[in-house]
């Protein structure tokens, strides 16, 4: 074995293509994903190992991965010996209660004595704890949305994300267990070597470089000289704007960083203190 990092990736599924996509953004050179187990990257001592989202926790437990990617209802589920060292901000998904559209299920008291096929009962029973519920639940390793249909079950619990899986088995949502995505995590028991945990420090930084960048948009525009301090303000920037002057000596360019969903809700405020040619680009990496 050679001393790179070793990084989990779930093989084929919603957090496949995203996983790679922000370890690319992370600057790092990644073959073209094609059915493979491993894929070593070229630039950084990393190597991807390509699993089943369902082990991933227990092989980071053991070190068979020193990290891994997975989402936090499967983290949650497992129960490893595992730690979540970052949330990574994409495959948001809700598991949830569903119920089959010819039925109603108002109150959450209404599942009590009723039976739920779930890959997720270890959620699922502390979820029915907490509210002080009794039902049956069954556990089912996939295919969980036509349990009702064949009779298996009178409701589900499962992830939902776009809502497609629901719709065709004419099923509806009733209650919200839990809010997930994806989170990298690593081992609880087993400490890495220096060496590698110095590689881990370096992807973490730029992990969390990228997302924050992932966040924020880099705003320029045009402002009258005298209403530059109306515009800074309005400006939820993180540190203070850039300023600059033009050739018409009245304006002044102003630029900064700003959070990207803040964007809509200033834009109007910035055209009335007099900003003109407003741009709004986003931002590539953002080292902190
Ligand atoms: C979940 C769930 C549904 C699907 C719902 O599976 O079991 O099959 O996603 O998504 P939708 O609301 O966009 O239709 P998941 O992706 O977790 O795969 P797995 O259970 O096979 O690992
Ligand atoms: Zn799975």
């Amino acid at each position: 074995m050679n001393g790179n990092l070793k990084l989990a990736v779930q093989s084929k599924g919603r957090l496949t293509e995203k996983s790679l996509e922000l370890l690319k953004h992370c600057g790092l050179d990644i073959e073209d994903y094609s059915e493979r187990l491993f894929i070593p990257a070229r630039n950084f001592p990393l190597d991807i190992l390509f699993l089943r989202d369902d082990d991933i926790p227990e092989y980071v437990q053991d070190g068979v991965a020193d990290v891994g990617i997975v989402g936090e209802n499967i983290f949650l589920e497992k129960q490893s010996e595992t730690k979540i060292l970052e949330k990574l901000g994409f495959g948001r998904c809700s598991l949830l209660i569903a119920h089959p559209e010819n039925k109603q299920l108002k109150d959450i008291k209404d599942i009590e004595g009723k039976t739920i096929a779930t890959s997720y009962p270890v959620i699922l029973n502390e979820f029915l704890k907490k509210n002080k519920i009794k039902a049956k639940v069954i556990e089912l390793s996939g295919s969980v949305e036509i349990a009702p249909s064949l009779g298996v079950a009178d409701l589900i619990c499962d992830i939902v994300s776009s809502g497609n899986t629901l719709m065709m088995n004419k099923l509806k949502k009733s209650f919200k267990v839990f809010d997930s995505q994806a989170v990298l995590i690593s081992s609880e028991k087993n400490s890495l070597p220096k060496e590698k945990n110095k590689i881990l420090e370096d992807l973490l930084r730029r992990i969390r470089s990228v997302l924050i960048a992932r966040n924020s948009k880099y705003l320029m525009m045009n402002v009258p000289k005298s209403s530059l301090d109306k515009i800074v303000k309005i400006i939820p920037s993180l540190k203070s704007p850039t300023v600059l002057p033009l050739a018409d000596e009245n304006l002044l360019a102003v630029h900064a960083v700003i959070p990207s969903d803040k964007f809509w809700t200033i834009v109007e405020d910035l055209k009335s203190a007099g900003a003109s040619g407003i741009l709004l680009l986003p931002i590539e990496n953002m080292i902190k």
